[in-house]
C-alpha cells in the first residue's frame, strides 16, 4: 500500500503572496492545500503573531524587533500587500473548521519569548480544528516546555542536521516526529521535510512516502505528486 505524502505550504504561499500573510493562507485553503506551516512570536504585550523573522525589517514597512512592540504598535506597520502582521487569533479564526493540517513553529531559537508555549497552547485548545496541530521548533526546550503543559499534542523537532537514532530520540523526547532539512530513512516516527521546491527532490520524497513535504510552491508540488 502506498501512503501519499501531505503537502504543506511553507509560510503559506510565498511564491504568490507575502509569506505568513492571511491572504496567502486563505488562498491556499481555497485551493484545497493539505497543510500550512507558519511561525509564531510574541509581542511585548504577549500576543502571538505570525511572522518568520524576529525583526519586522524584511517583511514589513517598519523596523525593529517584534518583542519590542505592543500589538497596537506592531499593527501600524504593513506587509507588502497592505495587510497588518497577522495575529495567531486571526489565523485560527480563518482555519477553524477547515480540513487543513497545521504546523505551528515556535520561533524561539534566536529570541526566547517567556510563556509563549502556554499562551499558544491555550489558544489552540480553545479552537475547533479538524486535525491535531503539529508543534515544531528548532528549540527542543520549547517543545519540552509545551509537552509539560499538554502531553496530548503532537511535537516535532526541527533540524538541519542528521539525527542519530531518530526513533530513540523521538521516544525519549516525547516527539511525534522530526522536521528535517534533509531526508533520512526512519521508521515509526513521522518525517516532514523542508523546504522543498526542487521537482526532482519532491519526486524522491514522494517515492519515499515521507509524511509531508513543506514547500514554498504547493501548486507545483501538487502537480508533481499527481503525476506519480
Ligand atoms: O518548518 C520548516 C521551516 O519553516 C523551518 O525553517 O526558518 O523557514 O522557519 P524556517
Ligand atoms: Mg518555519
Amino acid at each position: 500500500m502506498t501512503t501519499k505524502s501531505l503537502i504543506y505550504g511553507h509560510r503559506g504561499v510565498p511564491v504568490k503572496f507575502p509569506e505568513n500573510s492571511l491572504a496567502g493562507f486563505a488562498y491556499a485553503i481555497s485551493q484545497g492545500i493539505d497543510g500550512l506551516e507558519f511561525d509564531v512570536h510574541l509581542t511585548k504585550d504577549q500576543v502571538p503573531v505570525i511572522m518568520h523573522d524576529e525583526k519586522i525589517n524584511r517583511t514589513t514597512d517598519g523596523m525593529g524587533k517584534i518583542a519590542d512592540y505592543s500589538l497596537a504598535e506592531l499593527r501600524t506597520f504593513s506587509l507588502a500587500n497592505g495587510e497588518p502582521v497577522p495575529t495567531l487569533a486571526e489565523f485560527l479564526n480563518l482555519v477553524s473548521g477547515e480540513p487543513v493540517h497545521l504546523n505551528l513553529e515556535f520561533k524561539t531559537d534566536k529570541q526566547y519569548y517567556q510563556g509563549i508555549e502556554r499562551i499558544v497552547l491555550r489558544m489552540i485548545q480553545q479552537t475547533d480544528l479538524v486535525y491535531p496541530v503539529v508543534f515544531s521548533s528548532f528549540n527542543l526546550r520549547s517543545l519540552q516546555r509545551a509537552y509539560a503543559i499538554d502531553e496530548s499534542q503532537k511535537y516535532a523537532f526541527l533540524s538541519s542536521a542528521h539525527i542519530g537514532n531518530p526513533e530513540w530520540f523521538c521516544t525519549s523526547e516525547h516527539l511525534e516526529g522530526l522536521h528535517l532539512e534533509h531526508y533520512q530513512p526512519m521508521s515509526r516516527v513521522s518525517q516532514r521535510v523542508w523546504t522543498v521546491d526542487d521537482p526532482d527532490e519532491l519526486r524522491q520524497l514522494f517515492d519515499h512516502q515521507v509524511n509531508a513535504v513543506i514547500t514554498n510552491n504547493f501548486e507545483l508540488a501538487t502537480d508533481i505528486r499527481a503525476a506519480i
